[in-house]
């Protein structure tokens, strides 16, 4: 008798913990739904609140584009794109073709061109299997995310228009202030941030962007290291 109410409750503490847990991933934005079909890089949830989201991401190799001047978010980011999937088509030194991941990144700069022209670099994330030796290829940079990469990040749905850009980079930064990441953030974002894109132009509903700033980690504190 004894025995069997002392294997009820701890039944029961599971049922309570299993409860905690869930709610404590429901907390922190979902992954988004395209990463369980193709690889995107890893990251942690350092700390979630309304309207953002602190990752850490694991130092990985990017495959980038040279700086493209353009007025246009949208055209600069297509330009990029079709240079990056020449690429994982097999374009590039060992004509290799690479599996597609995500997201496409776009980091967006102010630039000193005429027109009000901004400088976008456009890249893709090499999968893992690529990270030992991923082929080069002219007119791309292959680069590594250096030392404590973080990014505060918010998330926005539908197909990202060029006035979309600035808009959610100002809410994102407005949901950073008074946060014990604000100065951070304004500090490693120097002027640039960047467009994150999980779906293909193929895809019409459930699609799933991020504006993310980047920044040193080291720069909080101890705390996060
Ligand atoms: C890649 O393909 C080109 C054209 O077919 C060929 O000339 C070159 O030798 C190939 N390179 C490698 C590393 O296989």
């Amino acid at each position: 008798m004894k025995q069997s109410m002392a294997r009820r409750s701890s039944r029961l503490l599971v049922l309570v913990a299993g409860a905690a847990a869930l709610l404590a991933v429901a907390a922190a934005v979902a992954v988004p739904p395209t990463c369980e079909r193709i690889e995107c890089p890893a990251y942690e949830v350092v700390d979630s609140a309304n309207g953002f989201e602190i990752r850490r991401y694991t130092d990985a190799m990017w495959v980038s584009t040279a700086a493209i001047e353009d007025i246009s978010f949208v055209a600069a980011t297509r330009t990029g794109f079709l240079q990056l999937f020449k690429y994982i088509q097999g374009k590039n030194a060992y004509n290799e073709t690479i599996e597609m991941t995500a997201p496409v990144l776009t980091e967006v700069s102010p630039s000193d061109g005429p027109f009000c022209a901004s400088s976008f670099v456009v890249s893709f994330y090499v999968p893992a299997k690529n990270q030992a030796d991923p082929p080069p290829a002219e007119g791309l940079r292959v680069r590594r995310w250096a030392g404590a990469r973080f990014a505060a990040v918010r998330r926005f749905g539908g197909f990202v228009a060029d006035a979309d850009v600035g808009e959610q980079a100002a809410r994102l930064d407005a949901s950073l202030q008074g946060t014990r990441w604000a100065a951070a953030v304004n500090e490693g974002q120097a002027a640039s941030y960047v467009v994150a894109q999980y779906n293909s132009p193929f895809e019409f509903s459930g699609r799933v962007n991020e504006i993310w700033m980047l920044f040193d980690g080291a720069k909080v504190g101890s705390h996060v290291n």
